[in-house]
């Protein structure tokens, strides 16, 4: 039976909810394997808005188990602030279509405090974190003095741990000049917490063997993208875990051979939120339009994304880096009615062209785009279900874009709207 594996190819924010919703539709099980409530997705579904954050795609699918895989972060404050967000839309979620690995490492305050205070103390430098804490938790479990969702059952260890964490976390904010934290800031909120939490702790690896072995379909939802991968990302600029569909298996506890193909989500364009380099970002008034067109805000945390036309020689290296069999290629409305669009083709380093993005940091903010120019279209390709129905100009537009990339797309997503998708290629096809 074929899994998916669901990646965004670029920095995030390309569009994966509504992919993954959509794809759910054919899955059983939806599993979320790395970040945490950094990620946002937003899901229109018959005009309802859900914002999710740390929680599957999948959870607005009550009949589908929705799982939080162990190469997450996971703030149980969170889990719980969104689990209610959605029960108040009218949503069933309980520990029979939500489970949480109990080996999950925990966000605690002491992470996003520490994120805050070393992101101010970078000033210019600033990484752009979402400020909730995913770079010191993802820390704490590699240093392996991370505390666990299962920790909660067990008081005493509880007790030990949290000295031992704080013991390093206290010295680091006393070099930076913020606050230090007591046991009891910690443990109160934990014990207050741990009861509404617990219920959902499972042991996912043993379920999802049996799921798997039971012939369940199984979706993994990737959040962040390639380009913040904390390996093939634009280091130090990216989040702390593997975002590339390689992880999906290690953080959720199955096998490489769980994830049968890989989808990656792009847009038809570019965007970043967050510092760090960007070589086709568009500063001028193009920028600005696109931005206001594709309505780029962060679901997280507000903030404006910054804009840029497609960079092929980017989307190129995510599809190898990542394993990507194809592409779902979202919100090509909003490049419509433009005169012409650019595609970035290549980029000079120093004098020379190169055709892939160097690793070295200096070298990646010095790196100029090649651009090809495209003749722009007039007519709308919003809401197009067909490729009969998009102008001539969009579909030569998506045919290069596959030759660029060497991939396909098997996927185009015309709207936000869940049945506005034009499907090339099944990734669930056996
Ligand atoms: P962190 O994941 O909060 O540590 O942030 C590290 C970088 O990843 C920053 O540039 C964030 O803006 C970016 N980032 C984290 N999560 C997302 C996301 O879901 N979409 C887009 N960018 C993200």
């Amino acid at each position: 039976m074929a899994n998916v594996a669901v990646v965004g190819a670029q920095w995030g924010d390309e569009g994966k909810g509504k992919i993954v919703d959509w794809l759910s539709s054919r899955a059983d099980v939806v599993v979320r394997f790395q970040g945490g409530h950094n990620a946002g997705h937003t899901l229109v579904i018959n005009g309802v808005e859900y914002k999710l954050s740390l929680l599957p795609s999948g959870v607005v699918r009550q009949s589908k188990l929705s799982v939080i895989g162990n190469g997450v972060v996971f703030d149980p404050w969170a889990f719980i602030r969104e689990v209610n967000a959605i029960k108040e839309k009218g949503v069933t979620v309980n520990p029979e279509n939500l489970i949480v690995a109990e080996n999950v490492p925990l966000i605690l305050p002491v992470h996003s405090a520490l994120d805050k205070a070393r992101e101010e103390a970078k000033g210019a430098g600033k990484i752009g974190t979402t400020g909730r804490g995913i770079g010191p938790a993802y820390e704490d479990k590699v240093a392996r003095r991370a505390i666990r969702l299962c920790d909660l059952t067990d008081d005493a260890v509880l007790v030990e741990k949290v000295d031992a964490l704080l013991a390093h976390h206290n010295a680091l904010f006393r070099a930076l000049g913020a606050p230090e934290m007591t046991p009891a800031d910690i443990l109160e909120p934990l014990r207050e917490i741990a009861p509404q939490v617990l219920p959902y702790a499972a042991v996912v690896w043993k379920q999802l063997d049996e799921l798997r072995r039971a012939g369940k379909r199984i979706l993994f939802e990737g959040a962040q993208g390639t380009m913040l991968d904390i390996d093939h990302g634009t280091y130090p600029y990216v989040t702390s875990s593997n975002t590339v569909a390689g992880n999906a298996a290690a953080g959720s506890g199955m096998g490489p051979r769980a994830v049968g193909y890989v989808l990656g989500i792009c847009k038809a364009y570019t965007t970043r939120v967050g510092s760090g380099p960007f070589p086709t970002e568009l500063t001028d008034d193009i920028g600005e339009l696109i931005g206001q067109k594709g309505k780029e805000f962060g679901v997280v945390t507000g903030r404006k994304r910054r804009c840029g036309w497609f960079d092929a020689v980017m989307v190129r290296q995510a599809i190898k880096t990542g394993g990507i069999d194809g592409i779902a290629l979202t919100k090509l409305d909003v490049l419509d009615g433009f005169d012409e669009v650019k595609v970035c083709v290549g980029y000079r380093l120093d004098g020379q062209e190169i055709d892939y993005y160097p690793a070295n940091a200096g070298a990646q903010a010095r790196v100029e785009p090649i651009y090809e120019t495209f003749e722009g279209w007039k007519d709308t390709t919003r809401g197009a279900r067909s490729w009969a129905e998009l102008p001539a100009q969009a579909v030569k537009y998506v045919r290069h874009i596959e030759e660029l990339i060497q991939a396909p797309v098997a996927l185009l997503s015309t709207s936000p709207e869940r049945d506005d998708t034009i499907l090339m290629t099944d990734p669930f096809a056996d």
